[in-house]
């Protein structure tokens, strides 16, 4: 863990080459060293989780124990054992655990006997030391309860792990021999077949063992292959040979294993022995592809060459690659704790683990496009991660748009969810429609806008076969009735035909998109795409009440599921909240997904004002969203809320937004171990903490973000593409947050009092300065302080 004992006053990072305006700031702390504030095990329990392990930005080796216990993201500090070490993984995700392929484990057999030895994964699964965890990024150590220690770094396309056994043996005195294994297996025990050849040579002094295996995606269609290229270094090769169940040889050399008898999951793999006792660690270099294990091989020799691995330079590395991803970002933290902190400089680190750079890796087609992975999936990075990363690394944000649109024009769609290089299930809408309509508005340079509008329409024109892992469903209806129906009646493809509500929502948002991209591009489609984008209102059933626990709410209007013929259908508005139960796409499947009707009466991100209007004006509409978020009906965890927490600035209360931000953050966003609310989401909770803290909220798709105070004194932000370097600052700040209403604004010096901004702050190097009080204020309130909307005051919303 961190010790916490750094200077908080002051504390500055800086910034590529911004001396001109360092003069703003007081001046940096010599010995400030972002990694020290930087705790990877944050939201490594508690259904976080996320990826502890090495690894370098967006990379694709991703190196980590694995645990049978909360193993989606492959560690957790939940105390269970170690099945593994394994090199890929993915971060935050939900549901079945994803990748962690070829998992390998060190180990020292009782009596030195190969039959003593722990094969299977619940036989060799091992406690570790509780107090033995060290986690930074690019490095990650944990010392088993027997003793062996094991640590690891990355590059690329390739891990390097160490195992240090300990050297008062089991049986023989000192002299028990140590064994690796290799388990052809994943997290989720999806392999299908696989092989494996060990190439060694007793008595030399390295091991290789390669092979392959097909797997299934952890959230997708389909299946995928993956080469591993494992060398061993450290001692003289004993022994070596395969293993199967609980029993293993030295004869044979290869193995080759399938799905047998009713699906039968045989556990397998490859092992070598070296000779005891050794005095140095046993090193154990894995390199992987998705082309071949030739290149496994090559991605190793090239990225981490031998015979003797650097694990330093190699550690050193990797920070050396992370560094630069954080001095965009600068703090004055006004002696805000170091625990605010922690959770600041973390939440950054976590949102470039994921998407996956595989450029080069890429099994499916051959382009000179940047191929990234891991969209896992749209539906929870566009809304916060994605705008994140475009303030923060716009360079990289760009290629992952290309990287989109080079997939829609070799699978013939945007992808709405991948990994591991397969299709993954949609969620909704169409997405990634709204990630390149972002990225248009925030003005992102390197990017085919025409061939964006052509991806876009084919979402919004055309219904694929299979709409459960590729654009939309129902478009018949959608085109004819204007909504998507209640058991619709759709021949031309096939998806899960649930979420009728929520697709009709996102869809609509969808179409804003478009028709936002239409109208900047002169294209005279805007109308009927903005026609569509009003579709969201004809699910509106003004006369529904919600009756909760036998008492009625109080709240009348929501939006309803309705059937083809026009008449309505019904689901309980609170069916899907925290106080109902959870629907996702094969649990509990109904007409909203992953939230309720309570919670998507607030999803119209381009007309708010409307939505205000039909619930009773402002004064309703803000006893509602308080009543939501105070009744336990909002689920703080999942995506779909975010907005809803700065909505009052559409009625013309931004110090509500405030207040409610500070109710979340830190009570439910922290440092701690448990401290996220939900599935991180490849850094999804941890963008919401980022443009909370910074006190600018985007609502993307649209060049908006809403203001509050940041939660330090001042931040700054230089932007990659310009150099210039925005900064918000308040005046009055007091790290109790007692004062968190804004009193008045300046922008550059001269009166603002919108309470929104454009992204032209962050590429112009704006200054915003907010002078802060305990009450509310008239700042912000008037109609013509208010974010744009499309049907009142919204010229600017297109
Ligand atoms: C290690 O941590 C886990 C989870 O917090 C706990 O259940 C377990 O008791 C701890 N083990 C020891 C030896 O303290
Ligand atoms: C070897 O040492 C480790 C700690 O260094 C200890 O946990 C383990 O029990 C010891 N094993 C034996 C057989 O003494
Ligand atoms: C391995 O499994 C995949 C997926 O089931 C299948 O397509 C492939 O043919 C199998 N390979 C071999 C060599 O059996
Ligand atoms: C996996 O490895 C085996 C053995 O080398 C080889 O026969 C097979 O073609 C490989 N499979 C794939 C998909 O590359
Ligand atoms: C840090 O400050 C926050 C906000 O004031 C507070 O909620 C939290 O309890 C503090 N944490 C510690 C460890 O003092
Ligand atoms: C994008 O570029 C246009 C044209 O140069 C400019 O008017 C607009 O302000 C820019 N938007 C942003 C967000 O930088
Ligand atoms: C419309 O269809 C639903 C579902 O089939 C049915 O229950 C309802 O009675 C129909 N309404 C009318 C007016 O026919
Ligand atoms: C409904 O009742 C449950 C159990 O009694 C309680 O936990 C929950 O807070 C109540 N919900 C509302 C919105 O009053
Ligand atoms: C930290 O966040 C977690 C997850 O939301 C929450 O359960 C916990 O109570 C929070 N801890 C503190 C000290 O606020
Ligand atoms: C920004 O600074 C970098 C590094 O100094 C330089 O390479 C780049 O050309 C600059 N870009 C602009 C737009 O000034």
């Amino acid at each position: 863990m961190l010790a916490l004992s750094f200077p908080t006053i002051l504390l500055l990072v800086h910034c590529y080459a911004i001396l001109s305006q360092a003069s703003e700031f007081a001046k940096r702390a010599d010995d400030f060293d972002v990694f020290e504030w930087i705790d990877p095990l944050i939201g490594s329990k508690s259904g976080g989780n996320v990826f502890t392990g090495a690894t370098l930005p967006y990379g694709m080796a991703k190196a980590a124990a694995d645990v049978d216990g909360e193993n989606t993201g492959g560690f957790s500090t939940d105390g269970s054992r170690i099945t593994g070490f394994s090199a890929m993984h993915d971060s935050g995700t939900g549901g079945n655990p994803s990748l962690g392929n070829f998992p390998i484990f060190p180990q020292l057999c009782p009596e030195d006997d190969l039959n003593n030895c722990k094969f299977p994964i619940g036989a060799r699964a091992t406690h570790y030391k509780n107090d033995s965890i060290q986690a930074k990024p690019g490095y990650f150590a944990v010392t088993l309860e027997n003793g062996i220690k094991a640590d690891m770094t990355v590059s690329e396309h390739a891990a390097l792990f160490r195992f240090d056994f300990p050297t008062n043996g089991t049986g023989n005195g000192n002299s028990v021999s140590p064994l690796i294994t290799l388990d052809l297996t994943d997290l989720w025990q999806s392999r299908q077949n696989a092989s494996i050849s060990v190439d060694v040579a007793e008595e030399s002094e390295t091991g290789r063992i390669r092979g392959n295996g097909t797997f299934l995606p952890s959230f997708g269609a389909g299946s995928y292959v993956m080469h591993f290229c494992l060398d061993l270094a450290g001692g003289k090769v004993k022994d070596s040979g395969m293993w199967a169940n609980d029993r293993a040889g030295t004869e044979p050399k290869e193995l080759y294993v399938t799905r047998g008898f009713n699906l039968f999951y045989l556990q397998a793999g490859g092992f070598v022995r070296f000779q005891g006792p050794v005095d140095n660690p046993i090193s154990a270099r894995m390199g992987i592809s998705f082309i071949s294990t030739d290149q496994a091989c090559q991605n190793a020799e090239r990225e981490i060459p031998g015979p003797d691995f650097d694990f330093d330079g190699l550690v050193t590395k990797a920070r050396e690659a992370w560094r630069p991803k954080f001095e965009p970002i600068s703090i004055e933290t006004g002696g805000v704790n170091d625990s605010m902190q922690v959770s600041f400089w973390s939440a950054i680190y976590r949102t470039m683990i994921s998407p996956q750079d595989y450029t080069g890796e890429n099994p499916h087609w051959e382009s000179s496009e940047p191929y990234f992975d891991s969209f896992y999936c749209v539906w929870d990075m566009w809304r916060v991660q994605l705008p994140f990363l475009t303030i923060i690394d716009p360079t990289v944000q760009s290629k992952l748009v290309r990287s989109l649109l080079d997939i829609y024009q070799h699978r013939g769609w945007l992808p709405d969810c991948s990994m591991s290089t397969s299709k993954g299930w949609t969620q909704g809408g169409s997405d990634a429609d709204n990630v390149l309509v972002d990225a248009y508005v925030k003005n992102l340079t390197g990017i085919d806008w025409e061939l964006a509008y052509e991806a876009i329409v084919n979402d919004a024109e055309n219904e694929p076969l299979q709409w459960s892992i590729e654009g939309r469903g129902g478009l018949m209806s959608w085109k004819r009735l204007n909504y998507i129906p209640y058991l619709d009646y759709d021949y031309l493809g096939f998806g899960t035909n649930s979420r009728s509500i929520s697709r009709t929502l996102e869809y609509s948002y969808n179409d804003f998109c478009l028709a936002t991209l239409a109208k900047g591009l002169g294209k005279d489609t805007y109308t009927k795409y903005l026609s569509r984008a009003g579709n969201w209102q004809n699910l509106f059933k003004v006369d529904q009440e919600s009756i909760i626990n036998g008492t009625d709410s109080g709240f009348t209007g929501f939006f309803q599921p309705k059937y083809l013929n026009g008449t309505w259908g019904y689901q309980d508005p609170i069916a899907c909240s925290p106080l109902a139960g959870f629907c996702s796409l094969t649990s509990n499947p109904s007409e909203t997904f992953e939230s309720s009707c309570w919670e998507y009466m607030f999803f119209v991100p381009h007309d708010i004002r409307r939505v205000i209007s039909l619930l009773g004006g402002p004064e309703t509409f803000l006893r509602r969203l308080d009543f939501f978020h105070t009744s336990g009906l909002a689920d703080i965890g999942n995506e779909p809320v975010f907005l809803t927490v700065y909505m009052p600035h559409y009625a013309g209360r931004p110090g509500l937004s405030a207040k409610r931000a500070h109710s979340y953050i830190p009570s439910r966003f922290n440092s701690s171990h448990a401290g996220l609310p939900g599935n991180d989401d490849s850094g999804a909770m941890a963008s919401f903490t980022l443009f909370t803290c910074m006190g600018l909220f985007p609502n993307p798709g649209q060049n908006v973000y809403f203001i509050i105070p940041p939660f330090f004194e001042a931040i700054s932000i230089t932007n990659q593409l310009t150099n210039k370097t925005a900064t918000i600052r308040n005046v009055n700040f007091d790290k109790e947050y007692k004062n968190i209403y804004v009193q008045s604004a300046k922008l550059n010096g001269e009166p603002y009092t919108k309470n929104w901004i454009g992204h032209e702050f962050f590429t112009e190097g704006w200054t915003l300065e907010l002078v802060l009080g305990d009450k509310e204020s008239e700042w912000g309130t008037r109609e013509e302080d208010l974010p744009p909307s499309l049907s009142a005051g919204g010229t600017e919303v297109l």
